[in-house]
């Protein structure tokens, strides 16, 4: 890989981009990311992102490390720079370099690091298959709505899907599904969607939020409940959404096929749709 990467206020060659061992999201993981999916050169979903971060920093005390119009300024130069049609920006944002202490600093600049990934978005094959999971215990902490730096428990939930021949994991708390490692969880039973309502249990998922807005226009029922895994073997359908894999159909649990094993309609359906306003957001 030969990219262009943005390291508090410079663009450079990835293999020149250094920050300090003290930083610390390095040290702490005090720190919070996005990932924002790029259609045609364009950033998708921008305003939803911009407010999650909003809310991420201020929950955890970070100051911004520029404005909100620069920090988008900055997403797009690498787009740019890095001739990006479709893909992903990642960026993090940490509470900067200090000795150690579990405390915050006083007054220290924070971390802003970003750079891109080119991936298919629009067309995917696992959007035509489907994709399968498999079931470990949320591990996490009790605020899972802050988009953190801090991912281990969902490391090692992904890795024991793939270490299953699967490809998500759904994480389980208390006999109720909560989401996927990096994914939100969906099932889909009689024609209605059902979902884990927001809370602190949950990140808050900008394709999430942007299919409710689908499905209301669309005329489809969404019940904002938690969902155990016996519904998940007697639903219809069942899929997840994240900012790279849009609606991706869940095929089986746990080796278990759902439904007839293929993605469902109402899953193809709300894919399309995202699609349409992902390609009209990018015109
Ligand atoms: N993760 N839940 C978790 C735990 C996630 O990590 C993600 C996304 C989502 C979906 O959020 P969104 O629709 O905003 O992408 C839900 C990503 C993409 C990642 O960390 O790479």
């Amino acid at each position: 890989m030969n990219r262009i990467v943005y390291v508090n206020g410079n663009y450079v060659a990835e293999q020149d981009a250094k920050i300090s061992i003290f930083d610390r999201g390095f040290i702490f993981g005090d720190g919070v990311y996005e990932v924002v999916p790029v259609i045609r050169s364009k950033l998708v979903d921008r305003q939803y992102f911009i407010e999650r971060l909003r809310r991420s920093l201020g929950e955890l005390q970070i100051a911004w490390p520029c404005t909100e119009g620069e920090y988008i300024e900055v997403m797009q130069q690498l787009i740019v720079r890095n001739q990006l049609e479709e893909g992903m920006v990642y960026s993090q944002v940490t509470r900067g370099v200090a000795d150690r202490n579990f405390n915050f600093p006083p007054a220290t600049p924070t971390t802003l690091v970003a750079f891109t990934s080119k991936m298919s978005v629009l067309e995917n094959p696992a959007a035509d298959t489907g994709i399968k999971v498999t079931t470990f215990e949320d591990l996490r902490w009790k605020r899972r709505d802050i988009k953190s730096v801090n991912l281990l428990a969902q490391c090692l939930a992904k890795q024991d899907a793939i270490s299953k021949g699967a490809n998500e994991s759904w994480m389980v708390e208390e006999g109720f599904v909560t989401e996927g490692s990096s994914s939100t969880a969906y099932i889909v039973s009689n024609g209605r969607v059902i979902t884990k309502p927001l809370s602190n249990l949950i990140l808050p998922g900008i394709r999430r939020r942007t299919l409710l807005e689908i499905t209301e226009q669309a005329g489809i029922q969404v019940d904002e409940r938690p969902f155990t895994i016996a519904e998940v073997l007697g639903a219809d359908e069942a899929f997840v959404s994240s900012a790279t894999t849009i609606v991706t159909g869940v095929i089986s649990i746990d080796g278990n096929k759902i439904a007839n094993g293929k993605p469902g309609p109402i899953t193809m359906q709300l894919r399309n749709l995202y699609k349409s306003r992902m390609l009209r957001e990018a015109k």
